[in-house]
């Protein structure tokens, strides 16, 4: 019998995936491209180390490994996002009939996406853009996946992907189609955007607490273990067991050179905000500290000149970790505000009919930025459909007994030398947004000055102009 769907991209994603879709016995093909000689029995080896458990039929020849698949044909792409997609599809076109449908597993651009399934349906062809969350484990196991693409695509595979996904803590999968063409991926670059966020931050507080408040590593993994019990972050519970963990004597985190590598998701979900006009502070902060921390040479060579020290030898004995918690919490909420706001913006730019509960229910497990938070976003979306999370009753009760811990401990940190861009970008998105009175007044009359762009009043109706000619008015 022929395979129910073909995997193209034996990286380990790929691979991950492949066993996940066998053990729910799915009958699945593999095939890997042959960039370099080195590359060429990558499926063959595949299929044998696992033919104990498992028959994966694999093929050195695309056309072959097209061949075995069962018609209308199913073929998911986990190769490298960018140019090696639209190779792939080109070279998978010529053997393909009328209905096939490619989906991409990787995290491509949502706007590549678009583009993509614009091309393909012209052919007659199908195309899925599909987010995958989890790492290796997630896709061996179950992870979190964000399907885009047409109605009849979903219908056709839907239900393969919501067998090989996690489950959410209600035992519902956490798969669901996300909306049409790029939905899925920006839904993915998104979730990304809200993982550097979470990341920088937590990094940021643990930096803080060693160098600022001279704590070591092993009692900050147990503080991050105690506030784990009501946050229930992945990423702050791999982040204590990172902290514990020692190459000889010495802890590991200290041989790791500090200069973060991105792979573009972060940035792109910074240029979707800009795009769209919206706030986007903390995940913009993150993306940019990590653009800071790879120019590691030029900021040896700063820190001689300004006489700055990289360690801590005094502790301060008086610090408060119910306050780091609190500040912690409330930017991880306003990280999450941010980034669902602008799933909302690109929702209504797009048509795509987000249903942002849904979509926070299938990020509860299998992810990335799985959390307790994520679990109660699911009833605060289902109250206020749309709405900005930071104007819920209960957040805004939250917030408001935390804000000024926040913006103390920022500044706490920023006096003591240590760089905090999400602590402080945070603290200040939530004091811009809730301003009835910025200082855009004096940017529009700036504005007005040197560009006669015009402004409205406070004494007039909105929508109304005005031009003031400036340096004839006194
Ligand atoms: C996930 C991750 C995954 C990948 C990130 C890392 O959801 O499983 O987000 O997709 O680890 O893309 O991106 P950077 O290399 O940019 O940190």
């Amino acid at each position: 019998p022929k395979s129910k769907i073909g995997l193209l991209g034996l990286g380990v994603m790929g691979k991950s995936l492949t066993l996940n879709l066998a053990s729910k016995e799915f009958k699945v093909s593999v095939y890997n491209r042959h960039v370099d000689r080195l590359e060429v029995d990558i499926a063959k080896n595949f299929a044998e180390a696992n033919k104990k458990d498992y028959n994966f039929p694999w093929f050195d020849e695309l056309k072959d490994f097209v061949d075995s698949l069962e018609k209308p044909r199913n073929i998911l792409l986990m190769v490298n996002a960018g140019k090696t997609v639209d190779v792939v599809i080109k070279d998978l076109l010529p053997l393909l009939d009328i209905g096939d449908l490619i989906i991409d597993g990787g995290n491509s651009h949502y706007k590549d996406t678009r583009r993509r399934e614009q091309d393909l349906k012209e052919k007659g062809l199908l195309f899925m853009g599909m987010g995958v969350s989890g790492g290796e484990e997630g896709a061996l196991k179950g992870p979190s996946i964000m399907p885009g693409g047409s109605h009849e695509s979903y219908k056709r595979v839907g239900g393969i992907f919501e067998k090989i996904a996690a489950k959410d803590p209600g035992g519902k999968p956490c798969c669901i189609h996300v909306g049409p063409d790029g939905a899925g991926h920006f839904v993915k670059m998104l979730h990304n955007g809200i993982e550097y966020g979470e990341m920088q931050l937590i990094a940021e507080i643990y930096h803080y607490l060693r160098f600022s408040i001279g704590i070591g590593p092993k009692e900050i993994a147990s503080l991050f273990k105690r506030w784990n019990l009501e946050m229930k972050s992945y990423l702050l519970e791999i982040s204590a067991d990172i902290l514990e963990t020692k190459e000889g004597d010495e802890f590991l985190i200290d041989k790791i050179l500090d200069a973060a590598k991105q792979k573009g998701t972060g940035g792109w979900s910074t240029n979707a905000a800009l795009e769209l006009g919206v706030p986007f502070d903390t995940i913009t902060a993150a993306v940019l500290a990590r653009n800071i921390s790879a120019k590691k040479e030029e900021r040896q060579k700063a820190m001689d000149l300004y006489n700055m020290s990289s360690t801590k030898e005094d502790r301060i004995d008086n610090f408060n970790s119910s306050e780091l918690f609190s500040a912690y919490k409330t930017v991880s909420i306003i990280n999450h505000a941010i980034g669902f706001d602008l799933l909302s913006e690109a929702s209504r730019e797009y048509d795509w009919d987000l249903n942002l509960s849904e979509i926070a229910r299938i990020w509860t497990n299998g992810c990335i930025i799985r959390s307790a938070f994520m679990e109660d976003l699911i009833w605060i979306f289902k109250e206020q459909p749309g709405e900005n999370i930071l104007i819920h009753p209960k957040i805004v009760t939250y917030i408001k007994s935390t804000k000024n811990t926040l913006t103390k401990i920022t500044s706490e940190a920023l006096v003591s030398g240590i760089p905090v861009p999400v602590l402080s970008a945070g603290a200040n998105c939530l004091l811009g947004y809730i301003s009835g009175q910025t200082s855009a007044n004096m940017i529009q009359a700036q504005r007005d000055y040197f560009g006669a762009h015009t402004y409205e009043r406070t004494d007039k109706p909105r929508g109304e102009f005005f031009h003031t000619q400036w340096k004839s008015a006194n």
